[in-house]
Order: structure tokens, then sequence, then C-alpha cells
């Protein structure tokens, strides 16, 4: 039927995509992993994803046709595939899926003619391999399988709510718990008798026999939270049809990894780790993970200890471990990336061009995990050989901690070793460590505010972007040792919440205001103000003088002086990064930030050190677009608008509907934070220093107004000091420094010839000294002042003076002694340096090894050291 070769994963692509762009589809590049704007999804799990408002209504398209070929994620969220990779012949983290769309056109007529027609006319597929299945329900997909199509009805199996619930079925396909969703109908190709494996909605469904290969989801419904479903306003069809199935069928294979685009990856695998069986399910789960992980780099996510992030940590450790059980200690994973580039950058040209960073990102949370890794692997054993059956989960806790395991790392582990994980025991051990967190950090999140008064209070409106001073603020509620109070006294500790404030709280990196509410006979100091619940002002402070009540009226006046330095700091954050962006690249994310009334720190990611002349560049675009004075604009608007904008978001972040957009020239960024009125306010911006704070994030520090101005200052001081002390001006310093150093090698350079000379003078007089023992020439000698390097020197010279010579010598300084003895020509077949000085050292309350023509020691410099070198030429006659 088919020919092995001739159906690559490259030529399916493209034939899927011809045969719907001749049915009148749009061809649409895939979109990221990381779905834009979707906070009820973590990763991009199938093609319909980017669609998701075009089914919902909110969102039309020219074309109401579509076919993609979409990158899809299912680890962690609602499809999770990660426990099977390596288990089983089909099962993924990353693949890809082939997808036809239909939006309110075309419904299930065309959607199955048209999947017939490519499968078996197209590909040749034979018919009687291939079975379908319906919604329990569905009699319209029914009778078009069989009336129309033609397959037989034991080839059609209608599958109900096998899931325990109402549409909690296999074919009842749903993105997440909410939104679009509908009845579906899949079809499955039945790999033969060989293996083992029952049809759809048979006991042994599971097994590798019938395997699906494309499901045909008849868009109808968008499922609310509360589980009902409201109809779409209009039918739609969303068809997935995941490549590496297809290719396995194509290509005349039963795995989907033994199919040419994991075969290349696998041997690569099998090179790098040294491992000759192509089947080993190490390099099978190897393979996979490193399409997951490029692909997440690819798509912005990096290694952290949250969300998506985290995601990506434990893929790429669980990929490690794998390559451990075979035997690899150094990193070799990232080395994957250029196979994958081969192999897939044409069809995605995002990984070629991220392909050297997603290999440098890789590379480095090897080294981190490296250092833990092997460590964590001997805890493992130590406790599997103890506990019986089942990993403590305080055990498993440990692992997380402190050797940075993964929970499911550890689990795979033991699944392994046919163990399990006390996981409850686990979570009670992570809570426990969160309790402590919590309890040390005093006001940091720490403070929480009672669920009653959350539920009564409303949001604090800030009134803090153009006024500084507000009068009639309400006290809605006070807290004193974290408890809601009526009122509170002179000299107490307490937060403060009003209706309204002029102070903001600490978010997006800018610190919080400090200040006073004032009233009649009341002074309460504002320390920091936080934001408690995401949504209220809490004024950290002190009474005092006076009392305060709740319901009490106040004037609230923030230190303008502190506020004024930090909003400089802030907008110079903002076109930092956009030069960051320009400079070194897109990659660049805010990764951290501080915005102080002294200085600014951000931390972004990036590769390798920031270069000096980058630096330099940097601070000469970002003063630009200082002078530039561009004004600098605020406005709200809707999410999509501010994206379209070109806005950018931080990653990981959680926006409202309506979000602030702040923009100074070129740079748009999402920001709550307060700013200057025009760029040019900041006045000069200074870079103070740029370092690493790990692996992939920098960090930059610079200052901004008085403080740069201050900072240039001090430096300019500092060098008209040295100018001082060089005896000239500062524009002279350089010349008169590089002189000094000059004179100073010069210097350095005669003295060490005189020594020479001196030492020279010292051992021909020494020669003069020698002693006959046996025909041996011997010299044996205590040196002032003469350090470790002239006694090798001196030991040299002598022995081409004295040919057939045995010569140890001491030389030394401050009650040291340095050891140093040679044996030269006929002496060296009867004498050992080493043995002979070892000896002499001993004497000396000291040690002393080397080879037998030289050696070298130390010692004390005192009676014990002369009396050796005395018995020197004795040691030697008596044989040694
Ligand atoms: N959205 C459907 C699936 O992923 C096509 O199976």
């Amino acid at each position: 039927m088919t020919n092995p070769t001739a159906y690559t994963t490259a030529r399916i692509r493209s034939d899927f995509l011809e045969f719907f762009r001749g049915k009148g589809h749009e061809i649409v590049p895939s979109a990221p992993l990381v779905p834009a704007n979707d906070p009820t999804l973590l990763f991009t799990n199938s093609g319909m994803v980017q669609f998701k408002d075009v089914f919902l209504g909110a969102e039309k398209r020219v074309n109401p046709r579509a076919a993609d070929v979409q990158r899809c994620l299912r680890a962690g969220g609602k499809h999770n595939d990660l426990d099977s990779v390596g288990y089983t012949a089909r099962h993924h983290t990353f693949f890809e899926m082939l997808g036809n769309w239909s939006f309110g056109d075309y419904f299930k007529k065309e959607a199955i003619a048209w999947a017939w027609e490519l499968l078996t006319g197209v590909w040749g597929l034979p018919k009687e391999r291939l079975l379908v299945t319906v919604y329990h329900t569905d009699d319209e997909a029914y009778a078009l399988w069989h009336d129309m199509i033609g397959v037989p009805a034991e080839r059609i199996v209608r599958i109900g709510d096998n899931k325990g619930a109402p549409f909690a079925s296999d074919n009842f396909w749903q993105m997440a718990d909410t939104g679009p969703c509908g009845p579906c109908s899949e079809i499955f190709y039945d790999h033969g008798p060989a293996h083992f494996g029952g049809p759809p909605g048979s006991p042994d469904e599971d097994g590798d026999r019938y395997i699906e290969i494309w499901n045909l989801v008849f868009m109808q419904f968008d499922k609310q939270p509360d589980g009902t479903l409201v109809p779409l306003p209009a039918p739609c069809v969303d068809t997935g049809m995941g490549l590496e199935r297809l290719a396995a069928v194509l290509q005349g294979v039963h795995s989907n990894y033994e199919i040419d685009l994991f075969d290349a990856l696998i041997r690569k695998a099998s090179v790098l780790t040294g491992t000759p069986d192509l089947q080993d399910k190490s390099l099978r789960v190897i393979a996979d993970h490193i399409r997951a992980c490029s692909f997440l780099i690819v798509d912005g996510v990096l290694p952290s200890n949250e969300g998506r992030g985290y995601v990506l940590r434990r893929i790429i450790r669980r990929a490690l471990r794998h390559g451990w059980m075979l035997g690899v200690r150094q990193p070799f994973f990232h080395q994957l990336v250029e196979t994958l580039d081969a192999l897939m950058g044409d069809a995605y040209p995002e990984l070629r061009a991220k392909r050297d960073f997603v290999g440098k990102a890789l590379l480095a949370e090897e080294e981190r995990f490296a250092e833990t890794l092997d460590a964590g692997m001997k805890i493992f054993d130590d406790v599997a050989a103890k506990s019986g059956g089942a990993i403590p989960g305080a055990d498993a806790f440990r692992l997380y901690d402190t050797y940075g395991f993964p929970l499911d790392l550890t689990q795979d582990i033991a699944r392994e070793r046919g163990l399990s994980v006390d996981i409850a025991g686990f979570e009670s051990a992570m809570e426990k460590q969160r309790e402590t967190a919590r309890a040390a950090g005093r006001f940091g999140g720490g403070v929480q505010l009672p669920a009653d008064l959350v539920a009564q209070l409303q949001p604090t409106r800030f009134v803090g972007y153009d006024r500084l001073h507000e009068a009639g603020l309400v006290v809605l509620a006070l807290l004193k040792d974290g408890r809601p109070v009526e009122s509170i006294d002179a000299g107490d500790a307490a937060i403060v919440i009003l209706d309204r404030t002029p102070f903001y709280a600490e978010s997006g990196g800018q610190v919080g205001d400090t200040g006073e509410l004032d009233g009649h006979g009341v002074r309460f100091r504002v320390d920091d103000t936080l934001k408690l619940a995401g949504q209220f002002h809490a004024h950290v402070g002190t009474l005092a003088s006076g009392s305060l009540r709740r319901g009490d009226h106040l004037l609230g006046a923030v230190d303008a002086e502190r506020r004024g330095s930090t909003l400089l700091n802030h907008s110079a954050t903002h076109l930092l990064h956009g030069a960051l962006r320009g400079l070194l690249g897109t990659h660049v994310a805010q990764k951290g930030s501080l915005v102080a009334p002294d200085r600014l720190r951000f931390d972004f990611s990036h590769f390798q050190p920031v270069a000096s002349g980058q630096l330099a560049e940097i601070e000469r675009l970002v003063n630009a677009e200082v002078r530039a004075d561009h004004p600098v604009e605020t406005r709200e608007m809707a999410m999509q608008e501010a994206i379209d904008a070109g806005a950018i978001a931080l990653f990981g972040e959680k926006y409202g509907e309506r979000v602030r957009v702040v923009k100074m020239g070129d740079s748009v960024e999402l920001c709550g934070g307060t700013h200057v009125a025009r760029t040019g306010g900041i006045g000069l911006f200074k870079l103070v220093s740029e370092g690493g704070v790990s692996a992939g994030v920098r960090r930059i520090e610079a200052l901004t107004g008085q403080a740069a101005l201050d900072h240039v200052a001090a430096e300019e001081q500092r060098l008209k000091d040295v100018a001082g002390l060089l005896g000239g001006t500062t524009a002279e310093s350089i010349d008169k420094l590089r002189a000094l150093l000059d004179r100073q090698k010069k210097l350095e350079r005669e003295l060490d010839a005189l020594k020479a000379k001196a030492a020279s003078g010292a051992t021909s007089s020494l020669a003069d000294q020698a002693v006959e023992v046996d025909g041996i020439k011997v010299v044996a000698a205590r040196l002032e002042n003469v350090d470790a390097k002239a006694l090798r020197d001196a030991i040299d010279r002598l022995r081409q003076q004295l040919g057939d010579a045995v010569v140890v010598l001491a030389g030394v300084q401050d009650g040291k002694a340095a050891l140093a003895a040679g044996v030269g020509g006929a002496a060296a077949g009867r004498v050992k340096a080493g043995e002979l000085l070892a000896k002499v050292a001993a004497k000396a309350g000291g040690k002393a090894g080397g080879r037998p023509d030289m050696a070298q020691g130390g010692g004390i410099d005192g009676p014990g050291l002369v009396q050796a070198l005395v018995e020197v030429p004795g040691m030697i006659g008596s044989g040694s």
C-alpha cells in the first residue's frame, strides 16, 4: 500500500494543507504554545485554541474556512500525556495537529466527506482498516458515515458518556473546563491482529491495535462555568489529526517513534548517550521531550519554579534523568536542538531563528540540575532501600526542595521500581514549609486581610496618578497585629485602609509611597504602602499622635520628593527595557524589577553577560530617548487593543480586562505605575552595574536624575583625587599612570637581574665550598633571603657547574626555610633527591618530596636545619 520513504512528515504536512487549500481553506500559521491572553488554558493543546474567539462569535474571519499544522503540548492542564510518554507507542508531550475549520460555514457532511477523501483517495489508506465512532445520540453523523460514505455498520461505533458525567465522553470534545465544545466523530486505524487491543468502546480499547488518527468535532456549544451548554452563534467544525500517528500509518510502522522525524532524533540521542539499542525507552522520552522543551523556549517560556516555566523545568529534568539512567554525566540534551532544527526548522522558521538561544537555555538548565541530580538519585536509592513500597512524603519533599526533583520526576522513578509516593505526605510537608515562610515574612505578602473584611470593603480607589494630596479620605478599616480594630491610639503600629488614596501601593516593582495621614489632632506616619488582596491599599505605619477611629476623615500627603525620584526611575525602566530589546533581541523579557527612589534594578532573560560596548550603547540609546523629551501618554483600554498596539505584557502577570498602557516614544508597556510627564524629566540615565542573578537572567542597576548626577560627580571627584596623587591634571592621568606602571615594571626587571646576579655570585662561591664524597661533589648550604624559585635556579646552575653533584640548599626568610635538592651526572644513579631532602626536612621540622633528580620542601629555620645540612655529606656517604 505505502512506500515508507515517500510519506515523510514534511510531505504529509504539505499534502494536507494543499488538499484543504483546494477546498477553499485559508492556510494559517501555527500559533505559539503559550495561548495569547487565555487564562483558562496553560498551553495550546489543540489546533482550535487560536480560533476560540471565532467560535464564540467574538472575532470574525474574512474566510470562514481555515487549515493549519498546529504545534500542541499536552503536559500539565486538562490534557496531560506527560506520564504516558515512553510507555506507549503513541503518546507525546509535544505533537503536531493537522486541522481544518469551518466557522459557521460547512458542517458534518463536508467534514466527513473530505476526511474520507483525503485518507482513502489521496493517501490510499485501505478502507477496510478504518473504523469510525460517533457520539451516541448523533444520528446525523452515523447516517453520513453509513449512507453517504458506505462504512458498514459493524465498523461504526456509538460512544456514550463513558467518563462518568453528562457530556463527559471520548466523543464529546472540550478544550478546557469551559468554552467551545461539541460532539465528535473519530476515525481509527487498525494496525492489525499482530498488536494487542480492541476496537473503541471495547474493554481493550486502550491497547495499541486500534489507533485514533483523526477527530472531527462538531462545535455547537459554549460550556459555562456552571456546566450549562449555551449554543454557539453558528455551528462550526474543528478537526484534529495527529501528524505523528498518521505518519506511522503512512510509513508502514507501528510506533510513532519509528517515523522519520523521531528516527533521526533517536539516532542522535543514541550517539550522544552512547546507547546502541534504538528501542530503549529512555531514548524515546528524550526524543519526545526535546521537541516540547525547544518549542516552549521558542514560545517564550524559560525554566522556573512556577506556572508554565515549572512545566518546562519538569520536562527538561525528566529528560535529563533518562540521560542519567543511560549513564550520561555531562550536558547532552541541548545538543539535540541542532538535529531538531534540521528536521523541523523549515516548517517552523521561529525555531530556526531562536535555535542558538534554545540551546543555551537548555544548557543552562542542564548545568543547574547536574549539581543535584547525582546526589538526589543517591538519596532516592537510600530511601527506596529503606521504605517498603512507598516513598515517604517527607523524603519526596526533600528531593523536591533540596535536590530540585519535581514530584512527578520522583513518581516516575518510583514507578519504574514498582514503588509509589506518599503524595499527601508530600503536600503536607510543602504546606508546612509555606506556613514557616508566611510566619517569617512580616509584611511582604505576610499580611492577609480577613476574608469577611475583603467581602465588605470596596476596592481602594487610587487617585495618586496626578495628585499627591487628597482630603476627605474615609477610614474604612484599621488593623492592629493583623486583626481588624475599631480604633488605634498614639504609638500603635497599624494598617489603615481608606476609601481612596493618593498613596501608590507597591506593585510592578515600584515601591510603595510613604508620607502622612493627618486629621484633627491626629498624625499617622505612613512608612510603606502595600496592596492587599490585589485591590486594597494598606497604609502601613505608626500613629504618631491622637487616636484614630473607623469612619474618621483624613488628609493624605505623599512624600513628594521620594515619589518624584521614584517615578524617574520607573519611566527610565521602560526606556531601558525597550533599549535592551532593541539591541539584544526580543528574547529579552523582564524577569523582575525594583523601582525605588534611589535607584532602579532590572532583571531580564539573556544568556551571556552584556558586553561593555553594548552597555555603553544601551546607555546612549536611553539618554537619546530622554533628550527626545517624549510626552508620556497613559491610556486605559481593552487588553486586546493593547496587544494590538504592540504593548509589552509581562509574562505570567495577570491583567484585568481593562489595562493601563504607558507609552513614551517607541516604548509601549502595560503598567500601573507612576511616571514622569515627559521623558526629559529623567534628566540623566546612568548604568552602574551589570551582572548575573541566576542561569539565564542578568541584572542591570542604574540611576537617574540627581542620583545619576551625584554618581557622576563622585566619580569625577575620584578621578581628580587620582590626578592629584599623580601630580597632574585629570586629562594627563592616564599617561602619567601608564608611565608610572612602565617605570615600575622596569624597576622590577632590574631588581630581578640584580637578585640573579647576587645569587649567581653566591652559587659560584658555593661551588668552591663543594666537598667530595666517593667522587661526587656535595654542596649543602643555608642562604639568607632567597625564595624557592631562586633556590631552584641556584641548584640548576650548581649542577651544571659541578657535573656529578648533589646539591641541597635552604633559603631562609622570616624563620622559615624553603628547601630544595638536586642530583646531577653520575650521582643520579646513587642518590635520590626526594629521599635525601625528606631526611633533611624531617630534621628541620618540615616535609619534602619530589623526583629522584629534583626535590622541594619546607621546614623551620633553626638549629635542626643547620645540623641537617652539616650531615648531608654523611647521608650520602652512608649510601642513601
Ligand atoms: N480539537 C479536537 C482534538 O484536539 C479536534 O481532538
